[in-house]
């Protein structure tokens, strides 16, 4: 049979090393996808520059749509990132026939509606499991291994670059702005590293995780983003000190009222699996009413453990490339027509618990006012700490833990809570969820 041929947009981390995969592991990836998959051709902005794979016998070009435009490409991969001329690369390349692999979670989070239909539409194979949690098999575990479960709900370390820099900055004590610089260095953060800090490129995983966890049309607008940048040294300790890690969670949760998706730091409990997940490492937990929890732990980020994504879409791809369009697997799990309109949920309707912090003058009924707002919130205390020792500016640390509530309670607790005379400052707010 004649070898199927393969076009790569971008050599950069992802793309140089699925090139070193593919050419590495040819022979066996050809026993598996029953073709041989050869790389004919390959697009970057500057030839000149050095690459980390060997593009011998690769035909290179500046311009993309030599690639996209070219018959003899069966699949083109985008692994150039972003939304802005990718979108139309990637629309072009299946108005012309072609399957497409990306790795590109932002393109597939904000137009993989549109994107998806076009695919449908001319018969063709759009796959992006490398779009989430980098080398974990996470879509296809969801979308196959779990198709007769009620998903209920899913909780992710699901960008590899916050993950690395928490645990570099908890176990090593050492700054933010040196560990990003590393986790660029290595390619793992996005173009745009606040993507990774923001929690914008969790919010797009996230978006496609819920999508093909609960059968709803792509989101990304609906997500709750909060970063990892206002996490504070002390409460990384306070956390430590009451059994809690502070990680960086995509959360996604379907409630009577709706779908909670969500994505901010979040103490869990220590003795977690997921809690213990450092590094550029990510983990994804999804709770399945047949199944129940299932833990999934992998590189989130890197050329390699990418390319390990990539690769296994481009053979699925091949084996796929002689059956009937109609009967393939959906791109979002549930049939295109199937998919429901299930409202998701605005912040004041998340319902979790909290991690608090404020500092306050030492005077006796401090501690009396604060717990009686939260109570008129119908707030239940969990746990609380009253430390002797006064901060730096004078003030007394206190920490609280609470019980599950309503976000838009919390919310109105808060501004109490500052608006009293013997606060100062803010209170710092943390979600805390046990994943139980
Ligand atoms: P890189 O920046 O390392 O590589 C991008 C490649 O695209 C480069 O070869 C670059 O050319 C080329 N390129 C950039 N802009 C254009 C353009 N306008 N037209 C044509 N070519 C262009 O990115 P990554 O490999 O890190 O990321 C690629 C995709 O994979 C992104 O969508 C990213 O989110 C995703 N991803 C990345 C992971 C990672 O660990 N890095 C993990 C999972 C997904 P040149 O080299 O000449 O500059
Ligand atoms: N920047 C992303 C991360 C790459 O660090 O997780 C993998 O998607």
């Amino acid at each position: 049979m004649k070898p199927v041929k393969v076009g790569v947009l971008g050599l950069g981390t992802v793309g140089g090393g699925t090139v070193n995969v593919l050419k590495r592991n040819a022979a066996e990836i050809a026993r598996r996808a029953g073709r041989e998959i050869v790389i004919t051709r390959a697009s970057a902005r500057d030839l000149n520059r050095e690459r980390i794979c060997d593009t011998q016998g690769i035909v290179l070009t500046t311009d993309p749509y030599e690639i996209i435009n070219d018959p003899e490409i069966d699949i083109v991969l985008e692994l150039i990132g972003g939304c802005g001329p990718v979108k139309e690369m990637v629309l072009t390349a299946i108005a012309n026939g072609k399957h497409v692999v990306t790795a590109n979670k932002a393109l597939i989070a904000l137009h993989g509606n549109e994107i998806f239909a076009r695919a449908s539409e001319k018969g063709v194979m759009v796959a992006f499991e490398a779009a989430v949690a980098g080398g974990i098999p996470i879509i296809k575990a969801i979308r196959e291994g779990l198709s007769g479960n009620q998903i209920q709900w899913l909780a992710g370390i699901i960008n590899g670059t916050g993950n690395f820099i928490l645990t570099e900055m908890r176990d090593k004590g050492r700054d933010f702005s040196d560990v990003l610089a590393e986790a660029q260095a290595l390619g793992y953060a996005e173009a745009d590293p606040t993507f990774d800090v923001e929690g914008i490129d969790a919010g797009h995983k996230l978006t496609i995780l819920a999508s093909i966890a609960f059968g709803i049309p792509l989101q990304f607008d609906k997500v709750f983003t909060e970063g990892i940048t206002k996490i504070t040294r002390e409460d990384v300790e306070y956390a430590e000190a009451l059994g809690y890690r502070i990680k960086h969670l995509g959360i996604a949760r379907k409630t009577p009222e709706g779908i909670e998706l969500r994505v901010h730091p979040t103490l869990i409990p220590a003795r977690r699996l997921i809690a213990n997940v450092d590094g550029v490492m990510n983990a994804v937990l999804v709770k399945g009413d047949a199944v129940g929890p299932t833990l999934y732990y992998g590189a989130g980020a890197g050329a390699e453990p990418t390319a390990s994504a990539v690769v296994a879409d481009v053979v699925d791809v091949v084996r796929a490339l002689t059956g009937d369009p109609e009967n393939r697997v959906p791109h979002l799990a549930f049939q295109a027509d199937s998919l429901a309109d299930i409202p998701v949920l605005p912040s004041e309707e998340f319902r979790t618990a909290y991690y608090l912090r404020l500092h306050a003058e030492d005077k006796p009924g401090v501690l009396a006012d604060v717990t009686r707002i939260l109570a008129n919130h119908q707030i239940s205390i969990e746990a609380i700490i009253q430390k002797e020792a006064l901060d730096d500016k004078g003030f007394m640390p206190i920490i609280m833990l609470t019980q599950i509530t309503l976000e838009k309670e919390m919310n109105a607790a808060i501004a109490e809570i500052e608006a009293l005379p013997m606060v100062n400052g803010k209170v710092n707010r943390i979600r805390l969820e046990t994943l139980g």
